[in-house]
């Protein structure tokens, strides 16, 4: 079928939750996405921050097709290989002793809320149990991940929201303090607040932050759902702060864009969790984690992590040589990059994709950048190019 027949179709048929342009996405390889009339884009936003390792890579083809000629589900009733090494290898990567897998990164949210409540009520005795978390975080589109997200403009016609969420101001010890009662269990965070405009958690707070919920007997939980993974040029975002979380939570990049979700904890985190507690009919399934083995290896890799830091780096300093009087500030870390602009960011984001650069937005008036984490020095030097001359038009 033609574009236009498509799009009349989806008009017609689809839930109306998303504000496409008029184009009908095909293939991609690398960093490039085609449609299906072959006209090609730069693709900056990458899947909103999924495609990591970009369109088409070779490892993770091979080791999905050979997964799919051999088993693709087999339930959570019975152990399987790809499920037992990709809990290994993320232990063995990271702070958590243990792991359960699901399938989207609200998912996990909603697992990591039932575990904090679980060890507080049976860790501290608290009857009630609560979940401080932050203004402009966003933590999903279910009721536990909405009930955490601190912007209001998504709870909107949908609430009730569930109860036991208070949120404080980011970066804000004080607001942290006053925002604290004796039943808060858990403080929820994004190590770099994705889509409330990319804004990175400052250290002395994070440092503070941490020491203040051991001295409260409190979980400190962190949603790297869209900062893990890479993103930021760590394998966690959190690595470069060089403080741990109780309980993080990972989706996005994670199986290369096939839905998975992860929630990794610590031993006393697990320790009150037994069987029936928690579960998922897809959750783990063999062919996901079989490619998500693949990923985490190649995402893992110090000369990806490496390139990560190179091209965030080059990234800003080439948007900076462009001296754009639009340009307010730039966030960010690796290629997690927020460019606040004085300018409506609707327009700056068509006017890219008509000069074929994908990029999204971000809070209020901030554009964002989360490219392949394989992109080249070539990729980066066009984007700007076409973001500069965006702003500039
Ligand atoms: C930080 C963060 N948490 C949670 C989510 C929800 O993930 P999903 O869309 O996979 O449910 C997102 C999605 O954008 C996110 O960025």
């Amino acid at each position: 079928m033609k574009t236009s027949q498509l799009v009349e179709l989806e008009n017609e048929v689809l839930l109306k939750t998303y504000a496409r342009p008029p184009v009908v996405m095909s293939h991609g390889v690398g960093a490039r996405l085609y449609d299906v009339e072959g006209r090609s884009y730069l693709d900056f936003i990458a899947g909103i921050a999924v495609n990591g390792l970009g369109y088409g890579d070779q490892d993770v083809l091979d080791t999905l097709k050979k997964q799919a000629e051999k088993i693709w589900h087999v339930s959570n009733l019975y152990h399987t290989e790809p499920q037992i090494l990709l809990a290994k290898a993320l232990v063995d990567y990271t702070f958590a002793d243990r792991v359960f897998f699901c399938n989207s990164g609200t998912e996990a949210i909603e697992g990591a809320i039932k575990l904090a409540r679980k060890w507080s009520r049976q860790k501290t005795g608290r009857k009630q149990v609560e979940i401080l978390a932050f203004k402009d975080s966003f933590h999903g589109r279910s009721y536990g991940g909405l009930s955490a997200t601190g912007q209001p403009k998504f709870w909107q016609d949908f609430e009730p929201m569930l109860p036991g969420f208070n949120h404080a101001t980011f970066n804000d010890m004080d607001s942290v303090k006053s925002a604290w009662n004796e039943n808060t269990a858990a403080v929820l965070l994004e190590p770099i607040q994705g889509e409330g405009g990319i804004f990175p958690v400052e250290k002395s707070f994070l440092q503070e932050l941490r020491q203040w919920c051991d001295e409260h007997q409190a979980l400190l939980i962190f949603d790297e759902i869209q900062c893990g993974l890479g993103r930021t040029g760590y394998f966690c975002a959190h690595d470069y702060y060089g403080i741990t979380p109780d309980i993080m939570t990972l989706a996005k990049p994670l199986a290369a864009g096939l839905p998975m979700g992860a929630i990794l904890m610590t031993e006393q985190v697990a320790e009150p969790i037994s069987v029936g507690h928690h579960g998922s009919t897809f959750g783990g399934g063999p062919l996901v984690c079989q490619v998500a083995r693949t990923v985490l290896d190649k995402l893992s890799n110090p000369a990806l992590l490496q390139n990560v830091k190179n091209m965030g780096a080059f990234f800003v300093e080439s948007i900076k040589a462009k001296n754009l009087p639009a340009v307010q500030a730039i966030r960010g870390r690796g290629l997690m990059v927020g460019v606040q602009v004085d300018a409506d960011p609707g327009t700056i984001v068509k006017k890219c994709f008509d000069n074929g650069l994908l990029i999204g937005k971000a809070g209020n008036q901030t554009l964002r950048f989360v490219p392949p984490l394989i992109v080249q020095r070539s990729d980066i030097e066009q984007a700007v190019d076409i973001f500069a001359k965006a702003l500039s038009d």
